[in-house]
């Protein structure tokens, strides 16, 4: 096991830094970097088909359904198609208003969760189009739905899902430039401009993990706190979620996300002294809301961490603590945001003497209900 951990303490650690890899290989065949746009050699839809569509589900479990909270913002704003984010145990239960204008889009890891397998039977049992973005050849899920796309991060080990996840946001980017550009929703400038910043990202991961030293410290420092916060708006929001998550899961400490905005709707009730709050400050158009919200919890005296981009020094005067990521388009934040709240998560759990690669209760993947 010791090899196949390839000298890192856990296949967590090991994952998290095979992202630079994994989102290079899940890019390559979609990307012409000299065209600077996107295509699916795999996919078979024709552009009237694509245009055919007028509702969106996306339909998963755990780290997947974040990645497709994500996808929505990624397919609305994009491809300007409505689409609606289910949780797959609700989904199959639910009678959902699928027809055969529907796409319903599938994320799972490995492509056996029995959940989003029955979700998947159920959107097509209703007439839905059918697409899994799944990590494992010839799971059931991808021998099941009507069209597949692959993400190529590699067999991920660790229960707590770092680089899949990773992929899988990087899948969703993909395909909504692409059915954007085919449905006529986004300009071809726009599409390169995306396309230019994704070849910089596995660089700009690989240097972000270089230098940890900062999250170590932070999560030894914070990793005896029992409750944690973790806010933004809009795509932020999406990867708060994904970092609450990643704490649960693996450190137990009591985590919440929530978007910014609602705080002074509940939350802030239970925003005392000394809580850590880590606050996602990614998102231009939102970002003097989000400050705002910062202030408030600030003002409560919680110890506030906040990720911004290189250079926003101004995060300084507000935050206790600044994590910073490099600057880039506001959908490829997404994929550096989620690093340090990963790094957080695993350096809390050793500080808290976890079973990092094997939480307790928890399965890798969950084929009974
Ligand atoms: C389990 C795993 C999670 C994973 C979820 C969905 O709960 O512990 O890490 O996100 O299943 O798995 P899938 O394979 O469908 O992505």
């Amino acid at each position: 096991e010791a090899a196949e951990k390839g000298g890192f303490e856990h296949f967590m650690l090991k994952e998290i830094y095979e992202q630079p890899k994994a989102l290079r290989d899940t890019m390559t065949s979609r990307l012409d970097a000299a065209a600077k746009t996107i295509g699916f050699p795999e996919l078979n839809w024709t552009a009237e088909e694509l245009r055919e569509i007028n509702k969106i589900f996306i339909v998963a479990c755990g780290t997947a359904y974040h990645a497709g909270i994500v996808g929505k913002y990624y397919l609305e704003q994009l491809a300007r198609v409505p689409v609606e984010v289910d949780i797959a145990s609700e989904f199959r239960y639910r009678d959902p208003l699928v027809d055969g204008n529907s796409l319903t889009i599938v994320i799972s890891q490995s492509g056996e969760t029995s959940d989003t397998l029955a979700a998947l039977r159920e959107a097509k049992r209703l007439g839905s189009r059918t697409l899994a973005v799944t990590n494992v050849v010839g799971s059931s899920i991808a021998r099941e739905a009507d069209q597949v796309v692959y993400t190529y991060a590699g067999p991920e080990i660790a229960v707590a899902s770092t680089k899949a996840y990773t992929t899988q946001l990087l899948a969703m980017l993909m395909l909504a430039i692409y059915v954007g550009r085919l449905r006529g929703s986004m300009s071809a400038e726009r599409e390169q401009e995306l396309v230019r910043g994704l070849t910089f990202v596995p660089e700009q991961i690989h240097k972000m993990l270089e230098n940890v030293d900062q999250i170590k410290v932070f999560a030894r420092e914070y990793g005896s706190s029992e409750d944690a916060f973790f806010l933004g708006r809009s795509l932020d929001y999406a990867v708060a979620l994904e970092g609450a998550l990643k704490l649960k899961e693996i450190s137990y400490i009591h985590a919440e996300a929530y978007a910014a905005g609602e705080l002074k709707h509940g939350t802030l009730a239970l925003i005392v002294s000394g809580v850590p709050v880590i606050v996602l400050a990614t998102q231009m158009d939102v970002y003097d809301k989000t400050v705002s919200n910062l202030q408030e919890v600030k003002a409560r005296e919680a110890v506030v961490i906040a990720i911004g981009f290189e250079g926003d020094t101004s995060l300084e005067k507000y935050a206790d603590h600044v994590i910073y990521i490099p600057r880039t388009d506001k959908y490829l934040a997404p994929l550096m945001a989620v690093l340090p709240l990963q790094l957080l998560a695993y350096y809390a759990a050793l500080t808290r003497g976890c079973d990092v690669d094997k939480p307790r209760n928890l399965a890798k993947s969950v084929t009974v209900e």
